[in-house]
C-alpha cells in the first residue's frame, strides 16, 4: 500500500473525498455478489467500507469475501458522505491487508445468555453495547476527578493494604503480610481524613474491596470509590456537595456522551431531570414513606434494597436521606447532638428504582468518644491509635463520603446490574477471565 497515513475512524469527518488508511477489525460482514459491506470498527467507531468488484483487483475482492468476525486489517480507501449511515460517511474500498485472522470467533450476532458473555469478557468488550457502556464509565471518572481538581482538593491516594477495617469486620478480604495479616481496604476514607485535615480539602480515588457473600445486582467484591473529605465542614455541607457534584457528573456524561447513551436507548429525560436542589428527607421521614407503601420496617434497621428502591421511586431526581439510626452505621459517624440516637450521615439514592449510590456524613472528631466508640464496635484500639491522633492534634469537625462508581455507572447508563459497569467484575462466583 501506498504511504498513506492512517487515521482513526472518529477523524474521518475531516477527510471527505480523501484517501485514508483505517486500522482496525471487521465487526459485521454482509455480501452480495457483486458487493461487499464490511462493518470495521477501530475503537473509535465503526465504518461501513463498501467493495464492488468493478472497482477493485480480484485478489483484494476475493479476500473481502473470505474475512471472518474480528480479523484485525488494514483499509485503504475514499471517504464519502453517506446520509443514512450514522457515521454520516462511508469508505470506497481500494485496498486490504489482512494483519492477523480470526477463527470461529465465540460471540457471533445471535443472542448468548449472560453467563457465557462473562465467560467470554475478555471478547465482549469489544461490542458496540459493551463499548458504550465503558466509554461513559470513562466519562464518568473523568467527571469526577476534573470536579474535584477544579475546587483545589488534592488527590491523596489511599494505602489497599491495611491492618484495620473501615466498614464492618464481615466483608473484609485477608492477606497475608509476612508475619501480620493485613485487609483489602474497603474504603480509603479513614486515611482520607488525615489528608483532610493535612490539606484541608482532600479526595482520593480507588479499588476498593468487600467479601460481600450475596449474590445482588449492585454488589461486587471489588469495585471503584471516589471519595472527597473535607475540614471544617459539616453534614449540610456534606450533602450540598454531593449534590454539586452528582449534578456535575450527569451534566457532562449528557453532553459529552449523547451517542452512547443513545445505543444503550437510555431516557435521558430522566437523567435531564438531575438538577439541584434535590429532596433532602430524614430517615423518620423515609420510614414514615415506607410504611404508607405498605413495608412493615421498624426503627433502627438500615434500609435494604427494596426499601431504597421503594424510597428512590417517590422523586424523580436523586434524594439525600439523612440522621440514620447511629446504631445501623459505621463507627466513625458523629451523633447528632440534637438527638444522638442518629448519626449525622448520608445516603444518595438514585431515581428509578436504583437506590444507594453514595454514603457519607460528618465523623466523630471527639477524642474520648471515639475511644469509646471504637471499643463499643469491639474493634481494637491499636491499628487505629494513628486514626484517634487526629483527634489529638488540632481536631475540627469534618465530613465527606463516597461514591461507588459502578452503582453511578449503572444508573446513568439505566442498566439492571453492575456486572455490566466495569471491565472485569468480580463476584461472588466470579474471579475469571
Ligand atoms: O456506604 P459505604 O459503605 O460508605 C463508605 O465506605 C464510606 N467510608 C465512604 C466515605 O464516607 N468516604 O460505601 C460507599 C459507596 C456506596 O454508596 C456504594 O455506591 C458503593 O460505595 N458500594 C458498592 N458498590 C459496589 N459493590 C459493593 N459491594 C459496594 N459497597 C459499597
Ligand atoms: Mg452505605
Amino acid at each position: 500500500m501506498n504511504p498513506v497515513h492512517p487515521i482513526y475512524i472518529d477523524e474521518v469527518a475531516g477527510h471527505e473525498g480523501q484517501e485514508v488508511v483505517l486500522r482496525g477489525w471487521l465487526y459485521n460482514k454482509r455480501s452480495s455478489g457483486k458487493l461487499h459491506f464490511l462493518q470495521v470498527r477501530d475503537g473509535t467507531g465503526t465504518i461501513q467500507c463498501v467493495l464492488s468488484k468493478q472497482d477493485v483487483v480480484p485478489e483484494v475482492f476475493d479476500l473481502a469475501g473470505r474475512l471472518t468476525q474480528e480479523s484485525s486489517i488494514v483499509v485503504r480507501g475514499t471517504v464519502r458522505a453517506d446520509p443514512r449511515s450514522p457515521l454520516g460517511f462511508e469508505l470506497g474500498v481500494t485496498g486490504i491487508d489482512l494483519v492477523g485472522e480470526s477463527i470461529d470467533y465465540p460471540i457471533t450476532p445471535k443472542d448468548h445468555g449472560v453467563h457465557f458473555l462473562l465467560d467470554h469478557r475478555h471478547l465482549w468488550v469489544r461490542s458496540a453495547r459493551q463499548h458504550a457502556i465503558l466509554r461513559i464509565r470513562s466519562e464518568i471518572v473523568h467527571a469526577c476527578r476534573q470536579f474535584f481538581d477544579e475546587r483545589g482538593f488534592v488527590l491523596f491516594d489511599s494505602p489497599i493494604l491495611t491492618p484495620n477495617a473501615c466498614e464492618g469486620t464481615t466483608t473484609l478480604f485477608e492477606t497475608p503480610y509476612f508475619d501480620e495479616t493485613a485487609y483489602l481496604t474497603q474504603s480509603g476514607q479513614l486515611y482520607l481524613e488525615a489528608g483532610a485535615l493535612a490539606f484541608g480539602k482532600a479526595y482520593c480515588f480507588g479499588p476498593t474491596f468487600r467479601a460481600e457473600k450475596s449474590k445482588t445486582r449492585r454488589h461486587l467484591t471489588e469495585f471503584w470509590m471516589v471519595e472527597p473529605e473535607v475540614a471544617y465542614m459539616d453534614l449540610a455541607g456534606d450533602m450540598r456537595l454531593a449534590e454539586d457534584f452528582v449534578e456535575h457528573i450527569v451534566r457532562r456524561v449528557l453532553e459529552r456522551r449523547a451517542a452512547e447513551l443513545k445505543t444503550l436507548e437510555r431516557d435521558v429525560t430522566a437523567l435531564e431531570r438531575v438538577r439541584k436542589p434535590f429532596p433532602r428527607i430524614s430517615y423518620d421521614e423515609a420510614l414514615t414513606l415506607l410504611r404508607d407503601k405498605g413495608f412493615a420496617v421498624e426503627w433502627g434497621s438500615d434500609f435494604g434494597a427494596e426499601e431504597e428502591s421503594a424510597i428512590s421511586e417517590a422523586f424523580d431526581r436523586p434524594v439525600l436521606v439523612h440522621r440514620y439510626p447511629a446504631s445501623c452505621k459505621a463507627f466513625y459517624m458523629k451523633n447528632d447532638p440534637e438527638d444522638p440516637r442518629l448519626a449525622l450521615c448520608v445516603d444518595m439514592l438514585a431515581p428509578e428504582g436504583y437506590g444507594e449510590i453514595i454514603g457519607g456524613g460528618q465523623r466523630e472528631d471527639d477524642y474520648q468518644t471515639l475511644r469509646d466508640k471504637i471499643a463499643a464496635h469491639d474493634l481494637p484500639e491499636e491499628p487505629f491509635g494513628w486514626y484517634l491522633d487526629l483527634r489529638r492534634y488540632g481536631s475540627v469537625p469534618h465530613a465527606g463520603f463516597g461514591m461507588g462508581i459502578e452503582r453511578a455507572v449503572a444508573w446513568i447508563c439505566g442498566l439492571q446490574h453492575v456486572r455490566e459497569t466495569i471491565p472485569f467484575p468480580r463476584m461472588l462466583e466470579r474471579l475469571r477471565p
